[in-house]
């Protein structure tokens, strides 16, 4: 089977209230466990001022429908492609869709996100990088809960 990775970012079109905001995050976030657990998909979504980025990993034909479907979600727009490929191993091998709505990142998450946005090369690496330190971080909290 070949691993594929798609990476992209898109611009938010959840509700304007918080509240409301949050609740469409919650049901996008469930949705999405229950399915990439079924297609062995993992991956993480980044949440940050109106924007997303999202990683998805697993067999290249489901990422690749997955992908069809999120593509045509009324609840963004602008899905910009960063990077899409082959991959050795997964990122996150655990987590069906990892998730953080970043408060501390999220200067820096807006910063790359615009430089992607404007098509800078680098951006893709950069928002790998967040969304792997990200998942770390997390791995880190469970473990200490369950020390
Ligand atoms: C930012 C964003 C990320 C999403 N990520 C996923 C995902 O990882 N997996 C998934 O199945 N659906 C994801 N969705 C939801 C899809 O767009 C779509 O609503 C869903 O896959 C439909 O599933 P269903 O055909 O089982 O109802 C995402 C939507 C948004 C807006």
């Amino acid at each position: 089977m070949t691993l594929y990775r798609i990476l992209y970012c898109s611009r938010s079109e959840l509700a304007d209230s918080p509240a409301a905001g949050a609740e469409e995050i919650r049901q996008i976030l469930a949705k999405s466990r229950a399915n990439n657990a079924r297609d062995d998909i993992t991956g993480g979504l980044f949440f940050s001022n109106q924007c997303f980025a999202q990683v998805l990993e697993g067999p290249a034909e489901k990422v690749e429908e997955t992908f069809e479907r999120i593509q045509c979600d009324m609840r963004h727009r602008d899905v910009t492609v960063l990077e899409a490929g082959p991959i050795a191993t997964r990122d996150f091998p655990a987590w069906s869709m990892a998730f953080t709505g970043s408060t501390d990142a999220s200067a820096f998450g807006q910063a790359v996100l615009s430089a992607a946005f404007s098509g800078q090369t680098q951006a893709g690496d950069k928002l790998l990088d967040i969304l792997r330190s990200v998942v770390v971080r997390e791995d880190e909290w469970l473990a200490n809960e369950a020390a």
